[in-house]
């Protein structure tokens, strides 16, 4: 009965388009990139029992690149080329990433015809990489920055030789493009619509923090009573410098955390900071597994990991939301590989 109330309607709608006569052609499925979002929200039930507490997750591997960082690529992207900062067939997109917005880019710069310069770390897994070259990026590793120990710093350091270097270089800047952010007021929104109300608390890794921010001005601006929690790594300085106890943590699971505070990071956007350990992301991934057949990446163990922590704090009855920025596969030979485990804590 809908489709015969929608056909009428439909055809009207075609006639009024003087640009669509009656015998233009069907208009065409959505390509690739029109997918990247409405990623679905699921019940984490066997997890969280719903007696207690509920919780859904926002399974972001169902983008087409597989993360959360499809939707800052196309926000970032797309408005370069609407401003004529990056042109098809011209421009070389230059980014430093640990992987996933790498991977992102990659597909978005070979849907465009923009070449793409991806800098990396030896963190990023020799997968991730293939997968860039695939779609046609250059992939560039770098080493550990020998005054501060830490990659991010010598990453950026490259990124500026190559923009001074090569011909039309664009920089997106993820940790300080305010697309990338913005990119998350959907990312909410979509959240919003899909529950009756809004979600007492949303749990959200932050590494850029693009995502928090997106979120949380979204909260703000539709004035929703959720209280956020920003789930960071420890030894991270995105929340401040790391207490005592943090420093000589070696942080290996990419995504959550960053060795600089990010520009995009403004003052009151969490309502609370949960610090995870390594160990605790992979026991949140293994945990996620088990009980809800989740095959989930190393951030989505740590907002895991801070939900499982968080029950002693959270009221009855409240409602929470975990965005699971990526899936497990790229990190079968860390997270999911009982030897890496072993070797790595023992
Ligand atoms: C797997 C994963 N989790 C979390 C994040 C952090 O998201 P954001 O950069 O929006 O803070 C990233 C960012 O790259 C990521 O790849």
């Amino acid at each position: 009965m809908a489709s015969s109330a929608a056909a009428p309607r439909a055809a009207a709608a075609r006639r009024s388009d003087p640009a669509r006569p009656d015998d233009a052609p069907r208009p065409s499925h959505p390509d690739i990139i029109a997918t990247i979002g409405a990623t679905p929200l699921v019940a984490l039930d066997r997890l969280f029992p719903p007696a207690r507490f509920q919780v859904y997750g926002k399974c972001e591997r169902f983008n087409p690149g597989g993360s959360i960082k499809d939707r800052a690529a196309r926000s970032m992207i797309e408005h370069a080329l609407s401003t004529g900062e990056l042109l098809p067939g011209v421009s070389t997109v230059v980014e430093s990433s640990s992987g996933n917005l790498g991977i992102a880019l990659a597909q978005l710069c070979s849907f465009h015809r923009l070449g793409l310069i991806c800098v990396v770390d030896p963190r990023t897994t020799p997968q991730n990489t293939a997968i860039m070259r695939a779609y046609g990026a250059t992939v560039e590793t770098v080493d550990r920055d020998p005054e501060s120990g830490e990659y991010l710093p010598s990453r950026i350091r490259r990124v500026h030789e190559l923009l001074r270097t090569v011909p039309d270089a664009y920089w997106p800047n993820q940790y300080g493009n305010e697309d990338n952010a913005r990119a998350h007021h959907h990312t909410m929104r979509e959240i919003h619509e899909a529950l009756p109300k809004a979600p007492d608390y949303l749990f959200v890794a932050a590494g850029t923090t693009g995502t928090l921010r997106g979120c949380a001005e979204y909260i703000t601006a539709e004035g929703l009573r959720t209280q956020v929690v920003a789930v960071d790594a420890v030894g991270s300085v995105i929340f401040g410098p790391p207490e005592p106890w943090e420093r000589g943590h070696r942080r290996t699971i990419p995504g959550h955390g960053a060795a600089v505070v990010p520009p995009l990071l403004r003052t009151g956007l969490a309502d609370r900071v949960v610090k995870v350990t390594d160990l605790d992301c992979v026991r949140g991934c293994r945990q996620l597994l088990a009980k809800e057949s989740i095959l989930a990446g190393g951030s989505s163990g740590a907002v895991t990991a801070a939900l499982l922590d968080a029950a002693s704090w959270i009221g009855p009855g409240a409602t929470c939301v975990a965005i699971l920025p990526d899936g497990g596969d790229r990190y079968l030979d860390t997270i999911y590989s009982d030897t890496w485990v072993e070797s790595r804590f023992g």
